[in-house]
């Protein structure tokens, strides 16, 4: 262990925020012990850019994780691993609710018996549902409208419950849509399969894809596209140890979106991509999908009041500059 900084367990640390926000405690010196299974996350890039203990497993196997705590020395959990297909929960719940309610429920137990109690918790938008005012606060009402945003609204109960139970202390992150990639070059966004715009507009420049479908042209925003709050994954991973850091030095539980507080319609991405990467790039423009709100932006003040956050990468160009770059490696 580095001298005076403890060791962290992150869930989920193969997965694309995960594995952007290790990198961001490796360069602060924390020592990174990486739980994940594996299903989506990458055994490439932890091996090869994160170089940091792997441990293969689920966050559901009470045994492995009983062994974990009681052999290592664990401060605090960051805990990513989840599933996150919208579509998916609504059509295979039971899924949603096992492993990201069930498999995190799991994971608090073996934390209280082992005495770890602080907790990192990646939340969603998605638990604000269809939202009442623009900018989002965090004390909006929370009626997700599918079940991975009631998952995630699920656990967010539950770590209220253990504060005031188990005097377990808890920071619930709530991104907006993370986007982007490590400055670098090294890390990136690699879902498979990829449901979201700015790697699926990045594929179709690349000429992996056909052309890129717009879902909804009629909305009531300026160009008839839905906005949404893009907020780069390096910011966000700088939240996260900033979050870590407030709950080690004492801090209370608490709550904060992550996200720029300015949003970018589908088709002023599409343009800025065609911009940043010089391609042709096609659009077929579609009807609205079912659940989908016209705007979705937050405010993060409160992030920058209390932990000091300063996101980096607010422009739409720096952020489909580096997830260019990283496209442009990954799939060489
Ligand atoms: N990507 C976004 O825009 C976004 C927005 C809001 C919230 N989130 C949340 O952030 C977190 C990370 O998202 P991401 O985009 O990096 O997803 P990701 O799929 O890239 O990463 C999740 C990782 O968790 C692992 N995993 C899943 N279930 C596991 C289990 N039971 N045990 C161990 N490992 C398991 C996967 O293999 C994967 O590596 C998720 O909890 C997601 O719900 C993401």
């Amino acid at each position: 262990m580095s001298p005076g900084k403890p060791t962290i367990l992150v869930t989920g640390g193969a997965g694309y925020i995960g594995s952007h926000t290790v990198l961001a405690l490796k360069q602060a010196g924390f020592d990174v012990i990486i739980l994940d299974n594996l299903v989506y996350g990458h055994r490439d890039l932890v091996e090869k850019v994160l170089q940091v203990e792997l441990v293969v497993g689920d966050t559901g196997d009470r045994p492995l994780l009983d062994d974990l705590f009681n052999t290592r020395a664990i401060a605090a959990v960051m805990h990513f691993s989840a599933y996150a297909y919208v579509g998916e929960s609504v059509t295979d719940p039971a899924k949603y609710y096992r492993n990201n309610v069930l498999g995190t429920l799991t994971l608090l137990e073996a934390m209280l018996a082992a005495s770890v109690k602080k907790f990192v918790f990646s939340s969603t938008c998605a638990t604000y549902g269809v939202p009442e005012v623009i900018p989002i606060p965090e004390d909006h009402p929370q009626n997700p409208i599918n079940p991975y945003g009631a998952t995630k609204l699920m656990v967010e109960r539950i770590l209220s419950d253990f504060d005031v139970a188990y005097d377990f202390k808890s920071v619930r992150f709530r991104y907006f849509n993370a986007a982007g990639a490590a400055p670098n070059g090294l890390l990136g966004e690699d879902h498979n399969p990829e449901t979201h715009l700015i790697p699926l507009v990045l594929q179709t420049a690349l000429g992996k894809r056909e052309s890129i479908s717009v879902f909804g042209t009629d909305y009531p925003t300026p160009d008839g596209t839905c906005i949404r709050d893009y907020i780069h994954v390096s910011d966000l991973a700088d939240a996260h140890v900033l979050g870590l850091e407030y709950l080690l030095k004492g801090g209370d539980s608490e709550v904060f979106n992550l996200g720029n507080g300015s949003g970018f319609s589908v088709k002023e991405v599409i343009e800025a991509a065609k911009q940043v990467t010089q391609k042709d790039i096609k659009v077929v423009q579609c009807d609205r999908r079912p659940g989908d709100p016209p705007a979705l932006i937050g405010t993060s003040e409160k992030a920058r009041k209390i932990l000091g956050w300063h996101p980096q990468y607010s422009s739409i160009e720096d952020i489909i500059t580096h997830a260019w770059q990283w496209h442009q490696n990954r799939h060489k």
